[in-house]
């Protein structure tokens, strides 16, 4: 397996992904927020934006202190909103207690949105369940009190590996409500990938279903974790609840396993929130790195709970009659923040699709907006490449008037996408809020707010008020005006990731001691390179450590890389990414076999399809390289970069002085 390197190899400057350096060091296109758009926006100018900025600038623990007042319901006040005397552990709003489902719920009972529609949920072959306020309540509740007749409580981490369905949301609220931690498994992951978060996690229970409608057929969910079960490899976890979606004949395990409807069904509607103190672990959502494990990022009640819900208000100016849709997973941070948490703690109605665009439906998304007259869209850019592809006929057919504003997330979106993003689905009438942020971050961090910013394609524009973003070098040092460099950002925030679940040290390593801490001073390094222009605006590059983003999801090459190397005829595997049209980035795959053995198109189809049992058909790779030996340096590690180069097609520069071999490079051009 290639050799883990200390630092990432590649230069901040050097774009990943599609929004390549020539198209937006040019882009000169400025969009100013619509006036009927701002004039009733909660944040209407520039100047309220930067008054905001100005205010959380001159007293950062004030400024935190009034929103968390303002926005969130506690049971017990905090008595101090930040302590940062032990960075990077950040302990804010101490000596509060809160509950993200009360946030979430019972705080919208007592007025005219008890009965407001708080979930509306479009199932793949057509099926629709809606909720109001009330009646999502009562489900949380039941399932609430159904986890604790199991001896689930505070502290008790719960999986959930679900479909798209409300029950994943009932699921993940239910365990806020009674401070039972959750650790969402995106559906698409395999058994195995499965095993190890529940593993690490020492889960107790597993809320899955028998399935789900992915592009027209049901797949099956129960048997992988069964698989992941098999051998008693999680002796902690206990329990197994599935919800019946497909109604697939699907094995049970006696003592183990429960149907949801047997179990939820005859609860009692009422089941108080559990008062959690700020920092209260409140999930944990695993990530890919630059190292092989796939790291849990940890997130904590109140800070949590505040970011998502600011940002949501913040960044979509949420009025009372919108109809939002995110179009992500719920298995990804993007589903946590703007299809459950955010949106609900704001009282909004939030859409929660199951299905996708497919080849016998690929206006699905438009119908959508058409059926629901949704009046706000989040999506990823690698959606909106494929749209573009599709050409406007589709979307044509639709009716998308109802649409106020639009947003995208989880890679560079490349001008050309943004134009089309804005011009067809947008009508040029609704402001695109381009929104930088991660998994750590909890919530948005750089995005235009959009009755305030001006935009411009490509560039994800401002940081939000209170976020202390910058472009700096190694050493911490602000870089100048379009020069590349890392994005960091200077001082915590209240959605920020406190630990790395079990590995407080690589929390502090990977994140706040990457650009080493200066006089006290600790900068989060966020892994990416961006560049900042004469207007303040940021342009985010990609990533710059071994992480890929494959059509907006993130994987750890050196994942893959175990992956391939697990299969007995692989000797060495080093993987990187491919720039990509559509999906921003290919997985290309160097493989060295055992014992000499060659490659064929049947190893190769074999080792795809054994990554994928591994880790996932996202992780699948696009390309495998077969060769004899891969290009080490004279100290024997693989050149990353080279391989890079290799596989975008484009010749190697001058700087192979440490090749070892250089016949090695004719045999590997792809
Ligand atoms: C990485 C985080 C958080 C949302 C979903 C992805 C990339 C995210 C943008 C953007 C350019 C972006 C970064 C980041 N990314 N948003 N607007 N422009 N790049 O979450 O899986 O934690 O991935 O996604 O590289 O580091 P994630």
């Amino acid at each position: 397996m290639a050799e883990a390197l200390p630092n990432p190899d590649a230069t901040p400057t050097a774009p990943s992904a599609s929004a390549s350096i020539e198209s937006v060091l040019h882009e000169e296109r400025r969009f100013e927020p619509p006036a009927a758009f701002a004039s009733q926006a909660r944040i209407g100018s520039i100047q309220a934006y930067r008054a905001l900025v100005a205010e959380a600038e001159a007293d950062p623990d004030a400024f935190w202190g009034a929103w968390a007042r303002q926005e969130l319901h506690w049971f017990t006040p905090f008595e101090k909103v930040l302590d940062w005397s032990d960075p990077p552990s950040a302990r804010w709003f101490e000596g509060g207690t809160t509950n993200l489902a009360y946030n979430c719920l019972d705080r919208h009972l007592e007025g005219p949105r008890a009965d407001k529609l708080a979930l509306i949920w479009e199932g793949e072959p057509g099926d629709e369940r809606r909720f109001t306020y009330r009646q999502l309540h009562a489900e949380v509740c039941k399932a609430a009190n159904a986890l604790r007749s199991l001896g689930i409580g505070k502290g008790d981490l719960v999986a959930l590996y679900m479909p798209m369905v409300p029950e994943a949301a009932i699921a993940m609220l239910a365990c806020a409500r009674i401070g039972a931690p959750h650790s969402v498994v995106f559906g698409g992951f395999s058994a195995e990938a499965l095993r190890d978060r529940l593993i690490d996690g020492d889960a107790k229970a597993v809320i899955t279903a028998d399935g789900g409608f992915r592009k027209d057929k049901a797949v099956a969910l129960k048997p992988a974790v069964d698989a992941a079960l098999a051998g008693g490899v999680c002796p902690t976890l206990k329990h197994v609840l599935v919800v019946r979606r497909t109604g697939e004949p699907t094995a049970m395990e006696a003592g183990r396993d429960l149907w949801w409807h047997d179990l939820v069904d005859s609860q009692s509607p009422e089941c108080p929130a559990e008062p959690m103190a700020s920092e209260d672990r409140l999930f944990v959502l695993y990530t890919s790195g630059s190292t092989g494990k796939p790291k849990g990022v940890v997130h904590t009640t109140a800070g949590y709970n505040l970011w998502a819900h600011l940002t949501f208000q913040w960044i979509f100016d949420i009025r009372d009659d919108d109809i939002h849709w995110c179009t992500a997973d719920v298995g990804w941070i993007t589903g946590h923040s703007y299809i459950v948490y955010g949106p609900l703690s704001n009282g909004a109605t939030t859409v929660m699709y199951e299905g996708a665009p497919r080849p016998s439906k690929p206006g699905a998304f438009w119908e959508v907006i058409e059926k629901h007259r949704c009046t706000i869209f989040y999506t990823a850019p690698t959606a909106i490449r494929a749209f573009m592809k599709g050409g406007r006929e589709v979307p044509d057919r639709s009716d998308l008037t109802s649409l106020r504003l639009l947003g995208t997330v989880g890679e560079p979106i490349n001008p050309e996408a943004w134009m089309w993003y804005r011009d067809v689905i947008g009508g040029n009438r609704c402001p695109v809020v381009d929104t930088w942020w991660q998994t750590e971050t909890g919530g948005v961090m750089i995005s235009p707010l959009p009755g305030a910013t001006a935009t411009k394609p490509g560039s994800c524009t401002l940081p939000l008020p209170g976020i202390a973003a910058d472009v700096v070098d190694l050493e911490g040092r602000s870089v100048g005006v379009d020069q590349g460099g890392y994005l960091a950002v200077r001082r915590p925030w209240p959605g920020m990731m406190r630990t790395v679940h079990g590995d407080h040290e690589r929390f502090r390593k990977s994140y706040w001691e990457h650009i080493p801490p200066i006089n006290g001073e600790y900068i989060y390094f966020a892994g990416d390179g961006a560049r900042r222009d004469a207007d303040g605006y940021f342009w985010v590059m990609g990533r710059v450590d071994d992480v890929i983003n494959v059509s907006g999801h993130r994987l750890g090459t050196m994942e893959i890389e175990s992956a391939l190397v697990s299969h007995p005829a692989v000797a060495e595997a080093a993987v990187v990414g491919r720039p990509d049209e559509l999906k921003g980035e290919a997985i290309v795959a160097f493989v060295s076999l055992e014992g000499g053995r060659s490659g064929d198109a049947a190893l190769e189809a074999e080792l795809r399809r054994h990554v994928g049992q591994e880790i996932g058909p996202i992780a699948r790779p696009d390309l495998i390289r077969f060769s004899d030996v891969l290009p080490k340096t004279r100290s024997g590690k693989i050149m990353r970069r080279l391989l890079r180069s290799l596989a975008a097609g484009q010749e190697v520069s001058g700087d192979i002085s440490t090749l070892e071999d250089r016949s090695v490079l004719d045999t590997l051009r792809v």
